[in-house]
């Protein structure tokens, strides 16, 4: 399917999302943000598709924030059904039963922060920098940053970064717990890519449901232990079990199907 903002493609059953518009230092505007839904929907639906890296293209940014020319002249309500909308898409990446990661390869500012953080995790290029600068502007976090950013790095970090504006590098990341790795930037698909190699070889099932239990912990609506327990009973329900179980016992290499 053809994108304007973004490069959608397959590398070894990973889909490798760029959004791709480095003269706007890969702002997202309206149509990325519809470009991110659609795309999110074929990795939910097409089996092939085991994980999903998302970064920025050019060296310079992953992603500068939300396009700031499309506030101009916002009314509350549309302000409102801008955020409301943001989220329900970077909900989208962050319950996806497949692994995302974020490359962020430069600027993750605003927007770009919110979306990085909305992948299951980061890896960040050595000029990476993050923060949450909408207080320059007036206006403040809206597309989650304010619920996850608080998740990752604790209160009192994530409340300074907010109301200050301030950013930090990727080796303040690192010490924050924002990101996985640090990496020079030519490594950083190469790393991402490596780890999701080892998720594609164990079952899907498997992988899923670690994601969803993953998520549950800061999913107020549900019990996170019940929700592991149920799935955890629910891997048993799957072929792959046998096949995990089997194998070991035989001192051979699972063979998963996906079922
Ligand atoms: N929305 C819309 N356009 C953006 C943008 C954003 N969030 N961030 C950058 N751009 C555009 C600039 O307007 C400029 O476009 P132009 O060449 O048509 O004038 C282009 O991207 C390059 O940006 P520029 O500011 O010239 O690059 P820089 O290296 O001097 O500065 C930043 C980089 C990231 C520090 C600066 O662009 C910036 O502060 N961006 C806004 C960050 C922000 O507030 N994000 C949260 C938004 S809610």
């Amino acid at each position: 399917m053809p994108y304007q903002t973004l490069r959608a493609e397959m590398d070894h059953h990973t889909l490798v999302i760029t959004i791709n518009r480095p003269d706007k230092l890969n702002a997202l505007n309206q149509q990325v943000m519809q470009e991110l839904d659609a795309v999110m929907d074929r990795v939910y639906k097409f089996p092939e598709i085991r994980s999903v890296i998302i970064t920025g293209s050019g060296e310079k940014s992953f992603v500068a924030g939300a396009d700031i020319k499309e506030f101009q002249s916002l009314s509350k309500a549309d302000a409102t059904a801008l955020a409301k909308k943001g989220q329900s898409i970077f909900f989208k990446i962050e319950n996806s039963p497949k692994p995302v990661v974020a490359c962020v390869n430069g600027f993750a500012l605003g927007g770009g922060c919110e979306l990085a953080m909305s992948c299951h995790f980061i890896i960040a290029s050595e000029n990476a920098l993050f923060g949450q600068p909408e207080v320059n502007l007036g206006i403040m976090v809206g597309y989650g940053g304010s619920q996850r950013l608080t998740q990752k790095v604790g209160k009192a970090r994530a409340m300074e970064l907010v109301v200050t504006g301030n950013t930090i590098n990727a080796a303040q990341a690192l010490e924050y717990g924002l990101v996985n790795y640090v990496v020079p930037q030519a490594d950083l698909i190469a790393k991402a890519t490596s780890l999701l190699a080892a998720s594609h070889s164990k079952a899907p099932v498997a992988v899923a449901n670690s994601i969803k239990a993953v998520n549950a912990a800061w999913d107020e609506s549900v019990n996170g232990f019940d929700t592991e327990a149920d799935l955890f009973g629910a891997c048993f329900i799957t072929d792959d079990c046998k096949e995990g179980i089997q194998a070991f016992l035989e001192k051979r290499k699972p063979e998963f199907k996906g079922h």
